[in-house]
């Protein structure tokens, strides 16, 4: 494991860190050079959670390779144990805060970046410690290619609006503004634990996506 600088509140392991502890041998630090010889299409995800949705994409889309994060421990190691038992050569993720692995990233590296459900912090007070906020907006733009996409999911309408207007103004167009690419419907549906947990409590959810077009 590495020792993040960068300040998180969420919870960093589970039940299951026991059971998966021994994935532990196979997490790679982040450098430049590593990050150099990733064939493309690349797609990064924030925020892996359970580290199921991104193992079973890149089973499914084995021409695209995935980066994954999370500071979440038990994610993040059953998502390379998923990558062992399925021989996956497409997955990489990493015990980091994505701030910690950004420094390392070339400019204009991703085709796509993933941030779904997020943690929403929805009391006022605690709103700053969102993770998709302008500062990292700024930082992912910069890493994402032209036409690269930001693909977005949360069931919470503030943190939807916020992060919209933030793309918006950071010169983002999206190219479908109707509700059924922004509503739950099942075209959409992702199919990650913390959707199926909204779902469960009737939350409405959104999401988005957006192109870089500069
Ligand atoms: C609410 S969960 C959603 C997980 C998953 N995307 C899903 O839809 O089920 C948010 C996840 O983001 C992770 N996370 C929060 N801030 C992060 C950061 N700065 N870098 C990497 N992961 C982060 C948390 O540890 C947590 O696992």
């Amino acid at each position: 494991m590495f020792e993040s600088k960068n300040k998180y509140f969420g919870r960093k392991k589970g039940k299951s860190f026991a059971r998966l502890e021994q994935f532990q041998k196979y997490l790679v630090p982040p450098s430049k050079d590593f990050f150099k010889q990733i064939g493309k299409p690349r797609v990064l995800e924030i925020g892996i959670g359970d580290g199921e949705k991104i193992s079973s994409d890149a089973k499914l889309y084995s021409n695209i390779n995935y980066i994954g994060c999370d500071i979440f421990a038990d994610g993040v190691l059953r998502a390379i144990r998923n990558s062992k038992e399925n021989s996956l050569k497409n997955l990489v993720v990493f015990h980091l805060n994505i701030q910690d692995i950004l420094p390392f990233i070339p400019a204009k590296y991703f085709d796509g970046i993933r941030v779904f459900f997020p943690d929403p912090w929805p009391k006022t007070k605690h709103k700053r410690r969102r993770t998709f906020n302008n500062e990292l907006v700024q930082t992912l733009s910069s890493k994402l290619k032209k036409n690269g996409y930001i693909h977005f999911a949360t069931d919470h309408d503030d943190y939807f609006l916020d992060a919209l207007v933030l793309l918006q103004d950071q010169g983002y167009r999206m190219d479908n503004i109707s509700p059924n690419s922004w509503k739950y419907n099942e075209f959409n549906a992702l199919d990650t634990k913390f959707e199926k947990k909204a779902l469960d409590k009737n939350h409405k959810l959104f999401y988005f996506s957006v192109l870089k077009n500069y």
